[in-house]
């Protein structure tokens, strides 16, 4: 029922039995998917009481059922028959036995309690981010931050507690680890953002800020650039929403979303593309994999790092603006009238630190992840205090980007993830820039003659590049597999440093 084709699992029994319940599990889950695609798209303002009934039951089931020893039975049956079982039975017994662990770990009450909390922190984040006012959410956090500790107790950690929540985003990740890594990206960003000090060329990135561009046209144009990427409109579609997010409910149903900036129209233009690259992942995991907990990226890291490939290192690139500027142009002939297609690829690179993450550049980006990773983890580890954040975000922003932000809403306010108690988020977003330019370095020698290849309009080859050593394999390899097993090492930032020197040697003319 599952596919017309053989399956990719064995024909074990114990296996098969395994399947139905997992089946079962991801249904319930999509099914939950579509109902917060919904809300966050098309469901009237008045529908939220009803859709939070709805996604709370939902919820339950779906934990009774994880939680159950129907369940657990199943997957120790599985695990003794391992000797007869091939990569993706093991890693399906890997998978459904993490998210049994993490399930059963919680108490029923601990559960309930998260989401009350959850759920008015999201209105008093709301509230204190529109009237930037720290205050307004300082209580709730400290209930959050109480509530991440515990669960990091329940999950159980040696080093750090930060540890526990690290492993939540990016499977095997620790703090000794990030830091390391993060001490690295900073001795990078520096020695980069010292030699653009020092260039003589100014950038003029004033045609992107103009208002009243037409909706239509940047809708159509976004279009455009996702099937120049091969996004199959098939088995996906684009929608509006507030804040761009992707999802999926089967490899043949991808939702992704857009935004409308004015008068920074690049900015829902990349953030298509962005979008675009996780949506592409998720078409591509092999269909035999769906209705498993293994039909979907491999860990919020190397989902980045998907996205951000696109995003930046093709869709930020010369070679492809050289295919798609003409058209551009034509679309917006009076703002780009003046600009040539060198002019517009140096705008949309300038390296200018910002207050917020998500209008950073590609080389003070990670200085904003940096700031976060340091304040989590202090913060879980009981070093700091929730009250004198404010006072910390900013003079870490002072120390890092040199700017100070003029108030809360900028500053520590800006991002939802506290909010819903998403601490160990944020470095997985440095992971997939990381990690991304290492796949790039590989991809190039792999397939010599890239740039030239975008340029005329031929990035199939890069998709099915992907396709064959990520894509198809869902969450079938850990990210440290897939690095190891794509680029013949672990990840190592020196292919950031790499990346960053040619590219921005070129933007700046060092
Ligand atoms: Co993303």
């Amino acid at each position: 029922m599952n596919s017309t084709k053989d399956s990719l699992f064995s024909n074990h029994e114990d296996i098969k039995k395994l399947l139905e319940i997992a089946y079962e599990l991801n249904d319930i889950e999509k099914i939950g998917a579509v109902l917060g695609w919904d809300q966050e798209t098309y469901m009237p303002k008045g529908g939220i009481t009803g859709r939070a009934n709805q996604l709370s039951t939902l919820a339950g089931i779906h934990h009774e059922k994880l939680t159950s020893d129907r369940l657990i039975n199943a997957i120790d049956r599985a695990s003794m028959t391992l000797g007869e079982a091939n990569v993706y039975d093991r890693s399906l017994v890997r998978e459904l036995r993490r998210i049994y662990d993490q399930a059963v770990k919680l108490p029923v009450e601990f559960v309930k309690r998260q989401t009350e909390v959850f759920s008015r922190a999201d209105q008093s984040w709301q509230e204190a981010k529109e009237k930037s006012d720290f205050r307004l959410f300082a209580d709730d956090l400290k209930e959050i931050v109480e509530l991440v500790r515990k669960q990091a107790e329940y999950f159980g950690f040696t080093d750090s507690p930060y540890d526990a929540l690290l492993d939540i985003y990016e499977p095997g990740l620790t703090s000794r680890k990030a830091a390391e890594i993060f001490k690295q990206v900073k001795v990078i960003t520096g020695n980069i953002l010292e030699k653009i000090e020092k260039s003589e060329v100014t950038i003029n990135q004033d045609f992107l800020k103009r208002t009243g561009l037409s909706k239509k046209k940047q809708w159509d144009f976004g279009i455009d650039i996702l099937k120049v990427m091969e996004f199959d409109f098939e088995r996906g579609r684009q929608d509006e929403s507030a804040h761009p997010f992707s999802t999926n409910f089967h490899p043949h149903d991808v939702r992704v979303t857009t935004r409308f900036t004015d008068p920074f129209f690049t900015s829902s233009l990349f953030g298509t593309i962005h979008e675009g690259g996780h949506g592409i992942y998720e078409q591509n995991v092999d269909e035999r994999l769906a209705r498993t907990v293994l039909c979907e990226g491999a860990s919020l890291g190397i989902h980045e790092s998907q996205s951000r490939f696109w995003e930046n290192y093709v869709g930020r690139s010369l070679s492809f603006w050289a295919l798609c500027y003409p058209e551009l142009r034509k679309t917006f002939k009076r703002r780009l009238k003046n600009v040539s297609v060198n002019d517009f690829w140096r705008a949309i690179n300038a390296v200018n630190p910002s207050y917020t993450r998500v209008e950073a550049d590609e080389v003070t980006y990670n200085l904003h992840v940096l700031l976060r990773f340091e304040i989590e983890k202090d913060l879980i580890e009981g070093k700091i205090e929730v009250e004198d954040l404010p006072e910390i975000w900013n003079a870490k922003m002072k120390e890092y980007l040199g700017i100070v932000p003029p108030n809360d809403e900028l500053g520590v306010l800006q991002d939802i993830h506290w909010s819903g108690g998403a601490f160990g988020y944020f470095p997985t977003y440095t992971m997939g820039n990381l990690y991304a330019a290492q796949m790039y370095y590989t991809i190039r020698e792999k397939i010599p003659g890239m740039d030239a290849y975008i340029a005329e309009g031929n990035v199939k080859f890069i998709t099915e590049f992907l396709i064959k050593n990520i894509y198809r394999y869902g969450k079938t390899f850990m990210p440290d597999e897939i690095i190891l097993r794509l680029t013949g090492e672990s990840l190592n930032p020196e292919y950031f440093e790499k990346y960053l020197e040619e590219k921005y040697s070129k933007v700046y003319k060092w």
